[in-house]
């Protein structure tokens, strides 16, 4: 911290108390002098960084107006004010990690590998002057402060979890939300395709899966969550539309994991093909779900199912190249297969003693075939109920102890609890939003900005070895409270800046007040985006910002 302070010291860096960057770097050191950008500042890049230089170069011109010159690194041009891409993978540096020297004759970010090349320029684009700033307006060059950065992530599961589900965003609401992960120097969109109230991919061997799932015939409207606005809501991404995304969000260095649900939250799919639902129950009728909360509706344990989703998923492995697939597993009512005949039978065959150990049984099946297709199986933290599978990944939402569960067992985990990670909480008291309109309601909750920022994910780790298990962290947006992706920027801003600095920065270097002051420049950039951001309230370490403050007197149990 003290660096960063000297470093505004020596060059009259705007920002007042430190360095506006978010994440924080692992080691800032200042030196003399500043580096003057401007317009005229060209871009000259290792020929393997074109995608990394191009996207630099897009981002320079919406802040000076003009597309900087770009040079491969062979061409010898004489530029007078460069910035140089470049790649070392002999570096001393883990994957993601870039050194980034800037000093009065030229700005230097040297990656590991091209992510730690595109994380460099991320760094200098929070240095600069936002878009819109006086600065680009006139001819003054912007002052680069002269510095060396090395930098490089905690983790290397750095994540938010966006639900299509509940609601639907429009292919470039979805490219915005990615800008600003990758603004974040976040790496994983955990992609929430399926649910009860609507499925939203396009798989071509099931065409019902849009017609009937995509769709259904009315909503709580905000306000009032037990009641219906009678308006037929829907939509979903054709799989033009997800290719599209998958290939935006790489050049970004962002993976998206997209998520299938099974064998719950899966009315939708289940109000499509209803054979693949427990159709020997009493009063069986699956529809796509109008209301929020869990639902009854899980897939049959049979051989038709298994079929359906192998073919679901052979189509999500030709979409997205992740190495993770994510098949839910979370909330699973275990009514329908405590009533269904065919169900227990399956049980009785397999020898499994109860309903959590017929998921567990199933999830082993869809891992089998995932394996198959060189995949890695996550799920929520259910997937363990009924016994876990040594090669599955969990994802723990619930507490801390199902993760020390799975760590204690060798498995790997990321961690997203509710206590510190689930961005559909309320971020300031529920009585003062829901004052400002119904349009401000959150499921509930209590998850002020400053609880964000104190999560350690690997404080459940015993040994150096489990820490290693802890793949990373990420947030979670469901969705049911944010209709628009302004309610979403709303919900997810700026507690996604204390996400992004728990999951790269190391935990001992994390001060909440220095945070907070970097976090005003980093706002300017919000503010330059015209981003919907819900804004911290009162200065650094008064209530409101610290985290102390009344008790929410409104707001459900989430
Ligand atoms: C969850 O919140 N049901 C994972």
């Amino acid at each position: 911290m003290k660096l960063l302070m000297i470093a505004t010291a020596l060059t009259g860096f705007a920002c007042a108390d430190s360095l506006p960057l978010i994440p924080l770097p692992v080691s800032v050191t200042a030196r003399e002098g500043a580096f003057e950008f401007s317009a005229g500042t060209a871009i000259r890049f290792d020929r393997d960084l074109k995608t990394e230089a191009d996207l630099f170069a897009a981002d320079l011109q919406a802040l000076t107006g003009t597309a900087p010159k770009t040079a491969a690194e062979e061409l010898r041009i004489f530029l007078h004010s460069e910035i140089r891409l470049d790649l070392d993978a002999a570096a001393d540096l883990p994957a993601g990690g870039y050194k980034l020297v800037i000093s009065p004759g030229a700005v230097v970010v040297t990656g590991k590998d091209s992510s730690g090349v595109y994380h460099g320029t991320r760094t200098i684009l929070q240095l600069l002057p936002p878009r819109g700033a006086a600065i680009w307006k006139d001819e003054t060059p912007a002052r680069l402060p002269a510095l060396e950065i090395t930098d490089y992530p905690r983790f290397g599961w750095r994540g938010m979890m966006l639900d299509v589900g509940r609601h639907f965003y429009p292919v470039a609401d979805i490219k915005d939300f990615i800008d600003w992960m990758a603004f974040h120097k976040l790496n994983t969109l955990h992609w929430h395709l399926t649910e009860d109230q609507g499925w939203r991919i396009e798989i071509r061997k099931y065409p019902k899966l849009t017609e009937v799932g995509a769709y259904r015939e009315s909503s709580p409207p905000y306000g009032n969550r037990k009641s219906d606005d009678g308006v037929r809501y829907g939509g979903f991404y054709t799989q033009d539309q997800i290719r599209e995304i998958v290939a935006y969000a790489a050049a970004r260095h962002i993976t998206i994991i997209p998520e299938i649900e099974m064998p719950g939250h899966a009315a939708a799919a289940i109000a499509s093909y209803p054979e693949l639902g427990n159709t020997d129950i009493p009063g069986y009728a699956p529809k796509v779900m109008t209301r929020w909360g869990v639902h009854p509706y899980t897939f049959a344990p049979k051989e038709e199912t298994f079929r359906f989703l192998e073919d679901v998923l052979g189509e999500v492995c030709e979409l997205f190249p992740s190495k993770f697939i994510h098949i839910g597993g979370d909330e699973a009512p275990k009514t329908q297969w405590r009533e269904s005949k065919f169900a227990q039978e399956v049980m009785k065959r397999e020898g499994l003693k109860n309903e959590e150990e017929l998921q567990s049984w199933f999830v082993r099946r869809i891992g089998k075939f995932l394996k198959s297709k060189n995949r890695r199986l996550i799920g929520w933290d259910e997937i363990q109920e009924g016994g876990l599978d040594q090669s599955a990944t969990m994802m723990v939402w619930r507490d801390a102890k199902w993760a020390r569960h799975a760590l204690a067992l060798g498995n790997d985990v990321v961690m997203a609890t509710t206590s510190h990670t689930y961005f559909d909480y309320y971020q300031n008291p529920a009585a003062a939003e829901l004052a400002k309109g119904d349009e401000y309601e959150a499921i509930g909750g209590d998850l002020p900005l400053a609880k964000v920022y104190s999560y350690n994910p690997a404080s459940v780790a015993e040994t150096p070895a489990q820490e290693k298990q802890i793949l990373g962290t990420q947030a979670q947006l469901w969705t049911e409270y944010a209709k628009d992706m302004k309610k979403v920027q709303y919900l997810a801003f700026p507690r996604i800046a204390a996400l992004a600095e728990v999951a790269w920065t190391p935990h001992e270097s994390k001060i909440l007040d220095d945070f907070l002051s970097r976090l005003d420049g980093i706002m300017k950039h919000y503010d330059a985006g015209k981003l919907n951001y819900c804004k911290p309230a009162g200065p650094p370490g008064k209530e409101g910002r610290d985290g102390s403050r009344p008790e929410s007197p409104v707001g459900g149990k989430p």
